[in-house]
């Protein structure tokens, strides 16, 4: 008897959260075609990149992880590399010039064809490339492969509006299109039937939320809504635009007890002059109210943020009113980012690029400074006890669990793989830069060591 074996695929995402959670749509999509997942990329037949080019960084990554398989393709011609998402969908027919052993190119509108593309690239020596324009559509009803059975992410709105004068994002992604109230609640209600208790709201800009659809905002009544999913015990969303961020949906995270009390709200630069031409739509004032507001409303909340240097024209009085943002918020987290040009984008265009050497040194201030703040925060946190939903073993040791609490910071602590998946009540011990160490309190009261532990769980 002959018997077939599966081909096998792997996926690599670069990006945000939204790639991420393509990734998934694309790896349920192979998987219901009978393709089974591979663990590196040698292993497989189908060798899929989901790209970003939000920054230059990512961009020069993918190509050298591409090109490193330039050999495998030797090896073994019958393997199918496909690129797709952001990068095809700004350059076009570009990666096939600076990677001609690319069999499939694919955009972000393309997603669902993929099982369809790479079959006839199966058939085909020559590459294949399908690029769609614009016209957004929710990839909704596609099959999806979580990395974990109880979180998963939920796609509110796709695109963004705001031209920010440095970013690529709307070029690519388009314009903001909302997915209608009841489709979220039903795709979120199915989720917690299979057992999913966090979910995570995604979208460029998910405060203006509901826009093209009701005419206004509806993000707080789609949380007020979400709350009610019996089944569901965390609510996070991300990302908010300080412009968008209401006192409506402050409220709303307040007062719904499964929202987090996380707001991830980028501020990218403290000179109202930089803002401005970076067309954000507030000043460093409204920025500093907004968040001072948020601390009042909502107690525990964390707050992180993106902040970028060296944008064009930005002086050393400018990048001070940056480092004031950041020592006067004291952000719990700060993604921090060196302005790099995106073709196509006004920023790109503008005089005063500034040097690269500059750049770095205002990127290294901006680190230790931020560096100092969260572990600063973080240690005010020793002592406390804290939700924890457990994620996983620790990759550093298996001995240890790791997890977030509600404000999204990351535990380790000692436990019994049972506890995966739980909430669990930790009590923080010690505080670190990128995570804090903990034990879980059994029956509310007292600690206990790992070895306990184990035999109790
Ligand atoms: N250069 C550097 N950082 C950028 N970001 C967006 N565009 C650029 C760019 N051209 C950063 C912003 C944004 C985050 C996702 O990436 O800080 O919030
Ligand atoms: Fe880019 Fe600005 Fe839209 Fe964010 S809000 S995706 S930075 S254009």
């Amino acid at each position: 008897m002959i018997v077939e074996m599966s081909k096998k695929f792997f996926i690599r995402t670069f990006g945000c959260q939204m790639n991420k959670h393509d990734s998934e749509r694309m790896a349920g999509m192979l998987l219901k075609e009978g393709y089974a997942p591979a663990k590196s990329p040698q292993a497989a037949d189908v060798i899929v990149f989901n790209t970003c080019c939000v920054r230059r960084h990512a961009e020069e990554r993918l190509y050298g992880n591409v090109n490193v398989l330039k050999s495998l393709k030797k090896e073994r011609p019958d393997v199918i590399i496909a690129v797709g998402g952001c990068l095809p969908q700004k350059y076009g027919e570009e990666v096939l010039r600076r990677a001609p052993h690319v069999d499939v190119v694919f955009g972000t509108h393309n997603l669902p064809n993929l099982p369809k593309l790479i079959r006839l690239a199966e058939r085909n020596s020559s590459p294949i490339c399908e690029i769609w324009p614009g016209t957004q559509t929710f990839p909704t009803e596609l099959p999806s492969l979580r990395e974990k059975r109880f979180q998963a992410w939920v796609p509110i709105t796709i695109g963004c509006n705001n031209f920010c004068s440095y970013c690529v994002v709307p070029y690519v992604r388009g314009r903001e299109t909302s997915r209608p109230i009841q489709d979220i609640c039903r795709e979120v209600r199915d989720l917690a039937e299979e057992g999913v208790i966090e979910i995570t709201l995604l979208g460029q800009n998910v405060n203006s939320y509901g826009r093209d659809l009701y005419g206004r905002s509806r993000f707080a009544a789609l949380l007020r809504e979400l709350n009610k999913i019996e089944e569901v015990q965390r609510i996070r969303f991300t990302t908010s635009h300080p412009k968008d961020l209401s006192d409506e949906i402050i409220e709303a995270v307040a007062e719904c007890d499964k929202v987090c009390e996380h707001i991830h709200l980028p501020f990218q630069a403290g000179s109202d002059k930089i803002l401005k031409a970076m067309n954000r739509s507030y000043t460093k004032q409204q920025y500093l109210e907004i968040t001072k507001k948020i601390r009042e409303k909502i107690p525990g909340v964390s707050i992180t943020t993106d902040i970028m240097v060296g944008f064009p024209g930005e002086t050393e009085e400018d990048f001070q009113e940056t480092l004031d943002v950041v020592r006067k918020v004291r952000f719990d987290q700060a993604f921090t980012f060196i302005y790099s040009p995106r073709p196509g984008t006004p920023a790109a265009e503008m005089g005063e690029q500034i040097p690269e050497k500059v750049k770095m040194d205002r990127f290294n201030q901006l680190v230790s400074l931020q560096n100092r703040v969260t572990l600063e925060e973080s240690s005010k946190m020793v002592g406390k006890s804290v939700e924890v939903l457990v994620e996983n073993v620790s990759k550093k040791d298996p001995r240890m669990l790791t997890g977030r609490t509600r404000s999204n910071k990351v535990v380790h602590f000692p436990g019994s793989k049972k506890l995966i998946n739980q909430i669990v009540q930790v009590i923080i011990g010690e505080a670190h830069p990128w995570h804090l160490i903990g034990e879980v309190v059994i029956r509310g009261q007292c600690s206990v060591r790992s070895s306990e532990l184990e035999i109790q769980n």
